[in-house]
């Protein structure tokens, strides 16, 4: 395989992005189309943008597809959207394969319909065992309901007696969430400034990247801009500037 440095140009990424993709609908309202040509666009720019990730070696990409408030959407639009999951999954599954993603739906699956709940397992039991990046698509998911889940786990298993109280720690509760890892980079497109339930444990030291442009027009340029923002950054976890720098030169 080739050398991802090679092919990246030097480019230094994040370890695990994670991206709300907001704003199809403006893009869809702006060119006079109807708010699903907007999703449809926005699989476009999902496939672009897992690519750039491979490219520039994103170790885990997490995408915020489906809220689990976006139920409240119009039945047509929600309707659309899950066959186009249905539609994407299908289409694109060879090729996550064949390029070394590990891909998990994250998000509670029972409310999809079966068929949607057929093509997840596939993909999911497909791509298992590939190594180069693992995709989590947040799909009917929310932080919430993920730490409830955590949280329902870890009570069992302290009812069971597999584990005591006293040994409960906050990397156990990271250990029993869908996503383990804390995210490095958060990117929400659109203008939108708000963290709207994604997330919420695993985001806890991100940094934040936001930009106007609407989700079906974002691309690998958009990505750099990105990455350009987040190597700018000083990550301190509450340290100071003086003990970070003396860190870095050690
Ligand atoms: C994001 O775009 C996609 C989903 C939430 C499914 P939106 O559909 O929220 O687009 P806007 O925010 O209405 O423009
Ligand atoms: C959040 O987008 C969920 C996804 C991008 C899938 P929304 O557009 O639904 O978020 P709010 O409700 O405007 O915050
Ligand atoms: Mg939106």
């Amino acid at each position: 395989m080739q050398d991802i440095s090679d092919i990246s140009g030097g480019v230094k990424a994040p370890r695990h992005l994670a991206i709300i993709m907001d704003g199809n609908g403006r893009w869809a309202q702006a060119r006079g189309k109807q708010r699903i040509s907007g999703h449809k666009e926005g699989a476009n720019a999902v496939r672009r943008v897992i690519s750039a990730c491979v490219k520039y070696g994103v170790k885990e990409l997490t995408l915020f597809a489906f809220s689990s408030e976006n139920w409240k959407r119009p039945a047509l639009e929600v309707n659309a959207l899950m066959t186009l999951f249905v539609q994407a999954i299908k289409k694109e599954s060879k090729s996550l394969k064949a390029n070394g993603i590990k891909t998990c739906i994250i998000g509670d699956k029972t409310r999809f319909p079966s068929l949607l709940q057929d093509q997840i397992r596939k993909v999911e039991e497909l791509t298992a065992d590939c190594d180069v990046m693992r995709l989590n698509i947040a799909a009917n998911y929310g932080g919430r309901w993920e730490i409830l889940q955590a949280a329902k786990k870890l009570a069992q298993q302290c009812q069971d007696g597999t584990l005591n109280i006293n040994e409960l720690t906050e990397d156990k509760i990271s250990q029993n969430l869908d996503i383990v890892t804390d995210v490095d980079l958060l990117v929400r497109t659109s203008g939108e400034q708000r963290i709207s339930n994604f997330l919420i444990w695993q985001l806890s030291y991100a940094e934040m990247y936001f930009t106007n442009t609407y989700w079906p027009d974002f691309g690998e340029e958009d990505l750099l801009k990105a990455f350009d923002f987040y190597n700018g950054r000083e990550r301190r976890f509450g340290m100071t500037s003086a003990q970070i720098q003396e860190k870095t030169t050690k």
